[in-house]
Parts: C-alpha cells; structure tokens; sequence
C-alpha cells in the first residue's frame, strides 16, 4: 500500500509529465514505473458516469474519436402522460424524493439510488468494472416504492457509437436476441477497439394483461417484451436521446390513434401504446433504444445487467454470480479506502453515532466523486467586446464564436443545477478529493491546468464544452471573455500539494530514508532524483512553470487597479512611499449590482462603482497564486525566482494592511475616492466574507494584533456568528438579507471552510485553559465545527441533500440542491479536523 508520502511525490511526477512530455533526464527504470503509473490511472479512470448531467449516463475518458456514450431513462408507462415524467438529466424538477451515489469511486463502481415518487419506483444502479477497468457492468434494479399502487417501471437504455459502417455492418449492431428480453451487441470503436455488449434480464415481470391474447396494439409496439429500435443519430445529437424518443414515441401514438384498426385500443393498453417501435422503417444504425417494460405490482421488482466486454478479454465478465461478487467487492474495497482516510469520533455534537456520520460522510464524498465528468466539446468566447470600465453597465457578450475542441476532466458543483467546470469551484473540491485519492485530485488539476491558453495566461471562468453541457446554462451565461477573472483557488489547492510536497521533501533529506515507493521497492527513483537529481527538478521548471507563470500574469495584468488616483490622498495620510504600487486590484467586469468575477456575486461594494476602487479579496487572492508561485519555484530550486516571489508576498501583505485595514471599523474592506470628496480614501466596509479572506487564506502575519479582530468579528453573533455557521454578510449590515440575497448572509461551506482551516493554521496548540485571544479562537473553533456540521447533517437528514449555501435565520438548505460541490467540504470538517 502506499503511503501518503510516496503518493504525493508520484502524484507530483504525474503531474509534471501530464502537463509536459517528459524527458530524456529519466533513466530506463524511472521511465517503466512512469509508464506503469500512467498505465494504471489511464485504465482505472477510463469508464465511469462521466457524463454529470445525466441521472446516469456513462462515456470513457479520454476517448475523443469514437467513444461509446450510454444512458439510462425511465418513466410510469401506465399513465397516460407519463412520458411527461421521463427522467434522464438530472434536475430539480423533477423533484425525486433523492437521488445520488450512497459509494462512489471513479476508479472502483459504486451503487446510486433514486427514490421517485411520481413513477412509484425506487432504482438502484451498481457500476462496476473489471479489475483492470477494461470491462463493466452496470446493474439496474429496480422496485416499486407502493406495490399496490398500480404502474409500470418503463426503463430505457440507450447505446451509441460513431464511427460509421465496418464491413457493411453498423458501428454497434445488434447481433443475437436470445429469447424476447437478452440481447446481444457487437460494438466497434477506433480508441476502444471491438466489444460486446449485452442486456440480460435477471428476474422481472413485463407488464401483460391476461384478459387479452396479445399485448401488441400495433406492429411491434408490445410492452410484454423487450422493445429495440436502431436508427442514426449524429454524435453531435446523442445527447437529446430523450427528446428524440419522446417525439418518436409521441409519432407512434398519433399513428395508433389515427388509423382505423388502432384507434380503438383499450385503456389498459396504454403501457404497449408508449413504447418504441419502428414507424419510419429506419435502417439500423449507430444509435439503440433497448426499452423494458416491468410491473410494478410485484414487491420483488425487477433487475437486469447491462456488460461491456472486450473482446479477446482473458476475464470478460460474463455471469450474474460474477457481478453480484464484484458488486460486493466494490461496496467494501470503496468502504475500506474511505476508513483509510477519514476516521471519526464520537464528539458533542447531535449526529448520533460514529456509524451516522460515517454514512452521511461517505455518500457526500460519493456525490462530490459522481460528479467528476469527462467533457470534450468547443467553446463559445468573444474576444471582440471592449469593456467600457467606467460605466459599469451589465455587459454583453454577443461576438461569440466557437474555438476548439477542447477537453476538461473535472468534478462539478451540482449535478442538477451546476453541471460544467466552474474555475472558482474547482480548488475548493481538489481540497476534498486530494484527502482520499491525491492522485486523481492531480489528474483534475493537470487537466485544469492544460486550458491555461498558451498566448494570454487566461482560463475561462465556466468551462462549458459542447452541446450537451451548453444545454443546461441560459445563454447568456454561455460566452466567456479574456477580460474576466475568477478568484484562482486551484492554485489555493496547488499550494495544499506544494507544501505537502516541501515537507516530504524536507523529510527525504532526512538520514534515514526508506520510504516505500508505489512500486512497493523501497529507494525507488523518486526519492533519489528529487533528493540527488536537482537537474530533473530543474527540468520540470523550464516546461510547466512557464504556463503558470503566464497564468500568473494574466491575473495580475488583466485585474491591477489604479493606485495613481490615491497619489494625493495617501501622500497627505502620509503612506504613499510606502506602499507597493504594483500590487493593487481590482475585479474587471462588475456591474452596478453585481460582482461575477469575485465569485461573491451581490456582496456589496462600493456604490457607486468607481473606476478608482480596490478590491481587498482580489489582492488576497493575488497572495495565494504568489504564495504558490514561491513554492514551486522552492521545489524547482529556482532560488531567485523564490526571493521575487516573497517579496511580491510580503508586499502583498503589507498593502493588506496599509492600503484595506480600517481602524474606525477593525476590519479589512474595499477602498473606493470618496464621492462626495475626491481627497478622501473611502473604506468601503460591509463586515463579512470579504473582510474575512485575507485570514481565511492565512495572510495575515501570525503575531498581527488585527488577528483578535477578525476572532472577535467571527465570534460576534450578532455580527456573523451563527448556531449554523458564519453568515456571509454580517447581520448588522445595511445590506443584510436584501435583494438576490445571495452572498448577503446565507451561509456557504467553502468559506467556513478556510476560516476553520485558518483557525487550526493560527491556533495549533491551543487549548480551552489558556487565557485571552487564543483561548477565544479555540471556543470559536470548536462551536463552528459542530454547529456547521450538525446543521449540514441535519438538513441532510431532513431534505435529503446538501445544499449550496445554508439560511442564516434558521440553517435550512437555500439555493441549488444535491449541491455536493464544497458543501462536500464537510467530509474533511468531519473526518479529518
Ligand atoms: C494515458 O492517457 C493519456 C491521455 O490520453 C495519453 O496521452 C498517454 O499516452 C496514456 N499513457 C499510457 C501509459 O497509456
Ligand atoms: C429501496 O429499495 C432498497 C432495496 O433495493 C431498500 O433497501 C430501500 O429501503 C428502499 N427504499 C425505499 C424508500 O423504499
Ligand atoms: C476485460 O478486458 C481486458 C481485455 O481488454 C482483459 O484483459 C481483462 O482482463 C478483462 N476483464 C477483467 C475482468 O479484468
Ligand atoms: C453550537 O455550538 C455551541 C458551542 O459549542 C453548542 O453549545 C451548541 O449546542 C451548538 N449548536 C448547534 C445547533 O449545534
């Protein structure tokens, strides 16, 4: 097994070799492991739901040609209008009782639930794959949540591959159907090569009236069997599979109910009238519908397997024993990695029980890891729009054009609601993900990473790729622009590895070194080249560093503010010599009302907006990318670049001070020319996440005295303090709970997340007798965690999900639901604070 040490330096080197090509420094044995890793994360992350937005909806990564896509739909055949209830994307209209992954993980399988009400169906679906991932099995089981509620489980699964004709036969074509209900596909992939795939019942009962001879209302529409149509569908329009056979079922029905012989058709026929059929004589193609029809009035219910095999496979999983063995092996491998990493206590707190918490902990986790897709599509940017910076109009972006294919391996804030890379996202769920698989935390960063645009440095705010994910964002959400920024906490989250990194690194200095390295030798070529190869290291600085150094840059570039309107007002304050003129900012693109770029939408600002203000969580957030910079130029051993990067971090620190610290209000702010006087520097102050950040992101000097304000503004309940977690804007504020209400006070997760982080970074030690500012920070902490996190589990408990962001008057879940985004962040604030 490896240890976390060895995990992190491999997890380095991937990187490294992800992001660039490696390297005529490694030498023969270092190459092989090298390969052997990327052997391993290439196939155990190749199949998974890496399609975010479906209920459950597979496609393999990195397959960009031809991959096979594959989704699952189902509705209430029995009702009239029930293909009105046809699920397939996940969305809160639907509104499902729950849904969700219980255990999850990309690289093992997992088992999702969905309790329907409106179709009295309560599905469960197992993923699993072979051991060496090649091969997988997804099983559908299903039951009714009512047995005597009468209805029918109509489920629908759909294949596609591209690809064309191979031999005269189709890219996937349907080749055996052994009785009515198990059919048998041979499928051809130019990436993936030939395979088959089967649909095999294990127990079930169609829906069939007795009373009548034959359920056929009309050639081949029968619901007593499995139903299949094969036609063409472009690879640009799988992903309306739904749509397409909601109007090829809605055509069959007004077929039926036209013609003379049809029209007739008893009501309790109905479940026949709705299912698939071949009205057009389309020739079969690339595209399947496999329809199956169960009644529900059977407690047992249904189950069925769908296999992926390769062919020439030496372990093609082939038996429903087979996959009841690997579906149990899944659920304990999954359960027993997760103990690994996160252990919990009993504490005083109200989730009852140590099993209690494990539970909640483990399907937040999953849901954060079901959210992971593989998203592969073009773009829409406008680069033409200039950005009238002294109107503060809401911009828009109509010059859009399409630029790539590009691809993005990444987890998503909400399946439902959210799902597509979000930047200012992305870090906060690497902090999650790297405490149980630092490795795939890695994979998503490198990914990440490769959308640094190689001439500007800039990343788009939302990575929206292709149609599919584009048909969840209102449009005018979809065009990005290299104007905009986002506040860049994937480096907040590379600055987490980094500094595990220099700490191992310190440790391998050590005398006595004998770490086991993933190949299980111990001295393996990692330790030596890191410890006695400083060229290799050296190596990684001249390919990736440039990349994020222009990243780096663009930031800084895109967003500085302008210090020369304050030239007078801080000369006669008498600071203006010591101030660090390079280093002010402000975001780019807000609005009267909104700030998008800062993350914090409606938080408010200075009003009017001015082109002179300076933003306090730009800067602060400018210390992170630094602060980062400056660690891998440490690890690279890029000593000047490391002393210019302090520097820059301590100029931003001291500006924090010098330029946002308010002593009228004890508090960090935007500063803005006052409007009524233009020699006056205004502290624009609104109490809360914003005059918290540059504590939440640990730049504050560990002996500041400011820090005993920023505990008491935290532990002031009548200010952000709450029995549900910090407010995000403090109650006294003018602007509390007004408008949007968004970033106003409801509570959110990644905050309070770094504000505990912070607590535990400021205040090691501590303990409850010690006296003054330390012994309140430890009160402060400890009455956080608990109330975060019993409300989140209460809430969980009540409504089912996790929410994105938390009601400051009474905790109840707001905004997006089944956001397991960073409200996951919970799992560490668990398991591991
Ligand atoms: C792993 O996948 C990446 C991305 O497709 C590819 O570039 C690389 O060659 C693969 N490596 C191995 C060892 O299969
Ligand atoms: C759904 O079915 C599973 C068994 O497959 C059962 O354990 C669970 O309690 C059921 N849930 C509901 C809400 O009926
Ligand atoms: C699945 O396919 C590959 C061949 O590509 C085979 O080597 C592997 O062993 C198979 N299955 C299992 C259960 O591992
Ligand atoms: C909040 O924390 C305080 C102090 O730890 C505790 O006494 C109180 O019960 C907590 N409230 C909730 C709702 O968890």
């Amino acid at each position: 097994m490896l240890n976390p040490r060895s995990k992190m330096l491999r997890a380095f080197w991937i990187l490294a070799n992800i992001v660039l090509l490696v390297s005529a420094t490694l030498n023969g044995d270092e190459q092989a492991e090298l390969e052997e890793y990327q052997k391993f994360t290439n196939e155990s992350l190749l199949w998974a739901p890496y399609r975010s937005n479906c209920y459950f909806g597979m496609r393999p990564r990195y397959v960009r040609e031809s991959p096979l896509m594959m989704g699952i739909m189902w509705f209430n055949s029995l009702s009239q209008d029930g293909l009105h209830s046809l699920r397939h994307f996940a969305t809160p209209q639907d509104k499902l009782q729950k849904y969700g992954w219980e255990v999850y993980d990309p690289r093992i399988g997992g088992k999702e639930i969905f309790i329907d009400e409106k179709n009295n169906l309560n599905l469960t679906v197992y993923f699993v794959k072979s051991k060496n991932g090649e091969n997988w099995s997804v099983r559908v089981h299903g039951r009714p949540l009512d047995p005597k509620q009468p209805s029918t489980a109509s489920v629908v699964v759909y294949f596609s591959q591209n690809g064309g004709e191979i031999d005269g036969m189709s890219s996937l074509a349907m080749i055996d159907r052994d009785g009515p209900n198990n059919l048998r596909f041979l499928g051809y992939s130019k990436e993936l090569g030939e395979y088959d795939l089967t649909v095999r019942d294990n127990f079930g009962q169609y829906f069939n009236n007795p009373a009548y001879e034959s359920m056929e209302v009309a050639p081949g529409s029968d619901c007593s069997k499995t139903s299949h149509l094969s036609l063409q569908i472009p690879d640009n329009e799988v992903w309306k599979a739904r749509d397409v056979f909601q109007s090829l079922v809605s055509d069959s029905i007004r077929d039926i109910l036209e013609k003379e012989e049809t029209k007739q058709r008893p009501a309790d026929l109905i479940p026949s009238v709705l299912t698939i059929r071949n009205l057009y004589n389309f020739n079969p193609g690339n595209f399947h519908y496999v329809q199956k029809t169960f009644d529900l009035s059977k407690e047992e219910g249904f189950e069925f397997d769908v296999t992926y095999n390769k062919l020439e496979t030496t372990q093609s999983i082939s038996t429903k024993e087979q996959i009841t063995e690997l579906i149990t092996w899944t659920l304990n491998e999954i359960s027993a990695r997760f103990d690994k990493h996160f252990s919990f206590e009993e504490g005083h707190d109200l989730i009852e029980s140590v099993d209690a918490k494990r539970k909640f902990t483990l399907e937040t986790l999953s849901n954060l890891l079901g959210g992971i897709g593989y998203f592969y599509g073009k773009q829409l940017v406008d680069r033409e729009t200039e950005f009238d910076e002294s109107q503060f109009a809401d911009i828009k972006l109509l010059n859009a054009k399409e630029e790539g294919p590009f691809e993005l391996f990444t987890s998503v804030p909400s399946r439902g609601f959210f799902p597509r890379g979000f930047y200012w996202d992305e870090g906060f769920h690497l902090l999650q993900i790297m405490e149980y698989d630092f490795d795939l935390a890695f994979e998503i960063l490198a990914s990440w990473f490769e959308m640094i645009e190689d001439d500007s440095g800039w990343i788009a705010r939302e990575i929206i790729l292709g149609n599919e994910a584009r048909s969840k964002v209102p449009e005018e959400f979809q065009v990005q622009n290299p104007n905009i920024a986002n506040p860049p906490t994937l480096l907040l989250a590379f600055s987490e590895m980094l500094s595990r990194a220099i700490e191992k690194i310190g440790d391998f200095g050590s005398a006595t070194n004998d770490q086991v390295m993933f190949t299980g030798k111990a001295n393996s070529f990692m330790t030596n080249n890191l410890e006695a190869n400083p060229d290799l290291l050296a190596e990684y600085a001249k390919k990736i560093y440039p990349k994020l150094l222009k990243h780096y840059n663009w930031f800084k570039e895109s967003q500085a503010g302008l210090i020369d309107e304050y030239a007078t007002i801080l000369e006669d304050e008498g600071i203006w010599d010591k101030i660090h003129k390079n280093e002010v900012y402000k975001w780019v693109g807000r609005t009267f009302t909104h700030c998008l770029p800062s993350g914090m939408d409606d938080y408010p600002r200075a009003q009017p907006p001015d082109v002179a203000e300076l933003n306090v969580d730009a800067l602060a957030w400018v210390g992170v990318m630094t602060r980062s910079m400056r660690q891998i130029a440490h690890v690279l051993e890029l000593t000047e670049d490391e002393a210019k990067y302090a520097e820059i971090e301590q100029n931003v620190v001291e500006n924090l001070d010098l330029l946002h610290w308010s002593e009228e209000n004890d508090c960090y702010c935007d500063i803005s020319i006052d409007p009524e006087d233009d020699e006056i520097r205004e502290f624009v102050c609104h109490e809360g996440y914003i005059s918290l950040l540059p504590f939440a992101l640990k730049l504050i000097p560990r002996n500041s005295p400011k820090l005993e304000k920023i505990v008491a503004l935290m532990s002031d309940p009548e200010k952000l303090f709450s029995e549900y977690g910090l407010l995000s804007l403090s109650r006294q504020d003018e602007y509390f709970g007004k408008d949007e209400n968004y970033w106003r006070g409801p509570i959110w997760m990644n905050i309070n997340y770094l504000c505990l982080d912070a607590m535990r970074y400021y205040y090691p030690e501590v303990t409850f007798d010690m006296a003054g500012e330390a012994s309140n920070a430890k009160k402060l902490y400890q009455s956080l965690k608990t109330n975060l996190s019993n409300n989140i589990y209460k809430v969980w408990k009540e409504q089912g999900y996790c929410y994105e962001n938390y009601s400051p008057i009474d905790g109840h879940g707001t905004g997006a639901e089944h956001f397991t985004g960073w409200t996951a962040l919970v799992v560490n604030i668990l398991g591991r604070f």
